[in-house]
């Protein structure tokens, strides 16, 4: 089984695909995480949009360390966006994620991944594909709820501030921008909390067996 999984910022793509894991027995994949981590290296070594810098920190990467400190900040989404623009970094990345879609982990039967281009470009022949969305206004109460939960500070407004921005790069790159795929299901998840999201999504899933 092969479930992919995209969408905005915030969208709540992290809380439906750890629910489709579970109950299907799933590996699952935060390829947002991957380029996190790329950002948090790049930024080490100068410009996270200077394509040399993005790059050797792509190579640099070790799959195995997904715990680095600041992973999960506003910053490291907002520099992940401006790494993730640059073709020969997704280009390394690919073969990771496809990889971990065609041989899942830890014996699992199959896969669940998460990101921007999933449906479109890392798994296209994946026979699930949902995209996830939801306006940016309750999208950025999602993340400042979150960051809230966390402990961390958060100002609402920088919050939204940041999330239209970060959409608007991912959605206007040349490769592989944020756009839902022919095939998927789009859930306008607005008015819909993270039970209802997961019952639609099992729904879908249903229809297609
Ligand atoms: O958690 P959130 O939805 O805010 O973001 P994320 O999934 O952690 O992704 C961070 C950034 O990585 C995104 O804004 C994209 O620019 C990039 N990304 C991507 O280009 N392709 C993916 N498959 C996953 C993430």
């Amino acid at each position: 089984m092969l479930i992919a999984v995209d969408g905005p910022a915030a969208a709540g793509k992290g809380t439906l695909t750890r629910k489709l894991a579970e109950h299907f027995d799933l590996a699952r994949l935060d390829t947002g995480l991957i380029y996190r981590a790329v950002s948090l290296k790049a930024l080490e070594l100068g410009d996270p949009s200077d394509e040399k810098i993005a790059v050797a920190a792509a190579e640099g990467l070790s799959f195995s360390d997904p715990d680095l400190a600041g992973l999960r900040d506003e910053a490291a989404g907002n520099a992940a966006s401006k790494v993730a623009a640059i073709p020969a970094v997704r280009d390394i990345l690919l073969i990771f994620q496809r990889n971990f879609a065609a041989n899942p982990p830890n014996g699992k039967k199959g896969a669940v991944l998460d990101g921007r281009d999933i449906g479109t470009v890392v798994c296209p022949e994946a026979p699930y594909k949902l995209f996830i969305d939801a306006s940016a206004e309750v999208r950025a109460d999602r993340r400042y709820k979150e960051l809230q939960e966390r402990g961390d500070e958060a100002i609402r407004s920088a919050i939204l501030r940041d999330i239209i921005d970060r959409d608007e790069r991912d959605r206007s790159r040349t490769v592989a921008p944020l756009e839902p795929a022919k095939d998927a299901k789009v859930l306008d998840t607005s008015d819909l909390d993270a039970d209802a999201v997961f019952a639609a999504a099992l729904n879908f899933i249903s229809l297609q067996d």
